[in-house]
């Protein structure tokens, strides 16, 4: 199949390389030329475990296209994937203009039958806008159908989960459509992985519904964290307790710093704003968001109980993004957290497995450090910000108890008594 990916972001880019992957031929199309210029040259836009090798070799094979050609990439693809951004807008609504204007673009360049495949997360009823717009904006007449079918790869293990997804969701009311969407994914088909169809506004629906219910459990657990450190528990072993229910299951209940990265605090906030547009109560969701936003609040004052007085103290932090694996610096808690600690007069001395972070650049009590041991060198804290599994296997005496460094563990890696018996200051959530 002839496939364009419009915008060549984390999710355009890694399912369009994986599709190209499978034997179709693919043009990655974006507006930002810088980006599309590095691809061509080999360079990665971001951080995705074995996605640049991919992207290598199908190239190398031919399969797989770089443009910034809005019009070569409708006119030479048949199915056409929307994969551009749906950020937040001031009102906490999904900001819908990235996908307009390609719907725009869509119906001045269409020249004849094409699948127009949202991709994006958007809110229930937005195919319908899109079809409105392509045909509005349409110079000559073209028959086109329309498909929702919403992504849920995780970044950091986004290739295996395009290619052994736990579901595929296409909601359409085209059998042709339908039709040219099973051909596209017959290899994940033959992996026994099942494809749902259904109509477009209930594919929209699962794909916020899903993210809502994973932000829901995060937060029930940073509900429950600040409980077990006032009655004394462990927040950890109550929820190894919990997902031993098979009914509940394990995943998804880390208390922690809260949920952030660039999907979950938007999508919540998206589903709140479509259902108070529908005349139904939010309350749950808009409670689910506000104890996210509380337990991010919650993180400086914790630390003051391990360092009454920050200033001049040297702290090492140990990851920065919102999660492990991946580079991805949106709503992650460090962004507020270190200019936080900065302001009270500390010095950062910040690790990364992915890499130095452009948005600490302007600080210069900030400095981005190569090797954990240095960073941890002479500091009075280790913050343990990113659950990266290179930490977990970390020399501790090297790194941390020769140096008789305090620990505050935000993402409960390690355990307290363990800590106790090797005479380490550690502080964790929820125990
Ligand atoms: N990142 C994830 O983990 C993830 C997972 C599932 C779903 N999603 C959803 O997928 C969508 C895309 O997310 P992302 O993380 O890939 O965003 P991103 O910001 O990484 O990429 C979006 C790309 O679209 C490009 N773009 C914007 N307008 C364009 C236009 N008119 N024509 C061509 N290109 C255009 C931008 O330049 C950018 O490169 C969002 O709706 C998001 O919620 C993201």
């Amino acid at each position: 199949m002839n496939i364009t990916m419009i915008g060549a972001g984390y999710v355009g880019l890694t399912t369009g390389t994986c599709l190209a992957n499978f034997g179709n031929n693919v043009i990655c199309m974006d507006v930002d030329a810088d980006k599309i210029t590095g691809l061509e040259k080999g360079e990665m836009p971001f951080f995705e475990p074995g996605l640049k090798e991919m992207v290598e070799q199908n190239v190398k094979e031919k399969r797989l296209h770089f443009t910034t050609d809005m019009q070569k990439a409708i006119q030479e693809s048949d199915i056409i994937f929307l994969c551009v951004g749906t950020p937040s807008g001031p009102d906490g609504k999904a900001d819908l203009k990235y996908v307009f204007s390609a719907a725009e673009s869509i119906g001045k360049h269409i020249n004849g039958f094409k699948v127009i495949v949202d991709k994006s997360t958007v809110p229930v009823g937005t195919a319908g806008q899109v079809e409105k717009k392509i045909t509005e904006s349409m110079e000559t007449k073209h028959e086109f159908a329309m498909v929702s079918n919403p992504e849920f790869l995780r970044e950091g293990f986004a290739i295996t989960d395009f290619t052994i997804p736990d579901r595929i969701v296409i909601g359409t009311s085209s059998e042709k459509a339908k039709e040219m969407m099973t051909k596209v994914y017959k290899s994940i088909e033959r992996t026994g992985r099942p494809i749902m169809f259904t109509d477009i506004k209930t594919a929209e629906m699962i794909k916020y519904a899903s993210n809502a219910m994973l932000a829901t459990r995060i937060s029930f657990m940073n509900l429950l964290a600040p409980l077990c450190e006032k009655v004394g528990g462990d927040v950890k072993l109550v929820a190894k307790g919990m997902g031993l229910d098979n009914r509940i299951g394990p995943r998804f209940l880390q208390a922690g710093v809260g949920y952030g990265g660039s999907c979950f605090p938007k999508d919540v906030r998206a589903l709140i704003g479509t259902l108070e547009e529908q005349g139904i109560d939010a309350s749950m969701l808009k409670e689910v968001d506000e104890v996210n936003e509380r337990q991010k609040k919650t993180l400086v004052p914790k630390l003051k109980k391990l360092l009454p007085d920050l200033k001049g103290k040297k702290i090492a932090i140990w990851g920065l993004a919102f999660k492990p694996r991946t580079d991805d610096m949106r709503e992650a808690s460090s962004l507020k957290m270190i200019p936080l600690l900065i302001k009270k007069g500390a010095y950062i001395r910040y690790y990364d497995p992915s890499g130095i972070k452009k948005e600490f650049k302007k600080y210069k009590q900030a400095v981005f450090y190569k090797d954990i041991s240095k960073a941890c060198l002479k500091s009075d804290l280790v913050i343990i910000h990113t659950e990266w599994n290179e930490f977990k296997t970390i020399n501790f005496k090297k790194v941390v108890k020769k140096n008789n460094i305090k620990i505050f563990d935000m993402r409960n890696i390690y355990s307290p008594n363990k800590m106790k018996k090797n005479n380490i200051k550690y502080f964790s959530i929820g125990r």
